[in-house]
Order: structure tokens, then sequence, then C-alpha cells
């Protein structure tokens, strides 16, 4: 594989990055684009740390490649900072420490922010069985569904 310069679009703006066209979207993201929310975990589709959208649709950054993202739109944590709905979960999560040590908790306000804009009204279970690929160590599950509800209520 040869190195080469990607012109891809990440948070609404264009950006260059380099690498194969199988490296990881998440490398280019942390590494060259200083965008660290975005989490690397197990790098096999299995914990959800890596979670960004593409397209608007939840993707994983670890095994999404940069020749997969070839004129498609990326967005992070960083680039919904403004989002209303985003800033209603941020906010959610902090009133009911739903963030432990935080690893986890960007790629599941990515897939919590997938899930509402998708629809509201979601019963706990549907969001426990929706969200069954964000894992989390330190078993924070509880108080995330409860802040993810509480955005939704109140969205
Ligand atoms: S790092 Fe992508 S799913 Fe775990
Ligand atoms: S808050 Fe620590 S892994 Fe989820």
């Amino acid at each position: 594989m040869i190195s080469q310069t990607w012109h891809i679009i990440v948070n609404d703006r264009p950006a260059r990055v380099t690498g194969d066209a199988d490296d990881p979207l998440v490398f280019a993201l942390r590494n060259e684009l200083g965008l660290v929310a975005t989490r690397l975990g197990c790098g096999l589709e299995q914990c959800g740390a890596c979670r960004v959208q593409i397209d608007g649709e939840l993707a994983w950054s670890c095994t999404t490649t940069l020749g997969d993202v070839k004129g498609r739109q990326v967005t992070t944590l960083e680039g919904l900072a403004d989002d209303p709905l985003m800033t209603a979960l941020r906010e959610a999560f902090a009133r009911r420490n739903a963030a432990q040590c935080g690893y986890c908790t960007s790629g599941v306000l990515m897939a919590a922010h997938t899930l509402l804009v998708g629809r509201r009204g979601w019963t706990r279970g549907e969001l426990a069985d929706a969200l069954e690929g964000q894992l989390c160590r330190c078993g924070a599950q509880h108080r995330m569904l409860a802040a993810i509800l509480a955005a939704d209520a109140d969205g």
C-alpha cells in the first residue's frame, strides 16, 4: 500500500489527511486532525468507543477506512458541540453522573444522538437493546440510559 493524501469532509469542513486506503479513520481523526473525542477501544466493532456519524449514520471509525469516507460527511462529537440535541444529552449525562472514567462516553453520546435524531419517545428497553453494542467497563449503563431517556423526554 502506498501512503497518499486524502481530502475528506469532517465536521462540515474540508480536511486533508495522509495514509493508506485501508488505514482506520479513527487514526486520522485523532492523530492528524486532533479530534480526540473519538476513542479507540477494541478495533473490532465490539465496544463502540470509536463511534462517529458518516452521512448521518452511526459508524465504527475503527473499521471504516480512509478509502471508505472519500466524498462522505464525517461527524465527530466535536462537530456537534453546538447541536441542541447533543447539548441536551451532554447536560443530562452531567446531571446524572453518567460518565465515570469517560472512555466510552463519546461513543455512547454519538450513538444516542443518532437514535434520537431518528425518532423520539424511546422506552428504556428499546434504548437498552439499541445501545447493546456500546460497552461500558465502569458499569454506568443504568445512569446513561436514564440520562438519554431524560434528554429524549425533554426534547
Ligand atoms: S474501537 Fe471501534 S468498536 Fe471498539
Ligand atoms: S464510563 Fe468508564 S467505560 Fe464507560
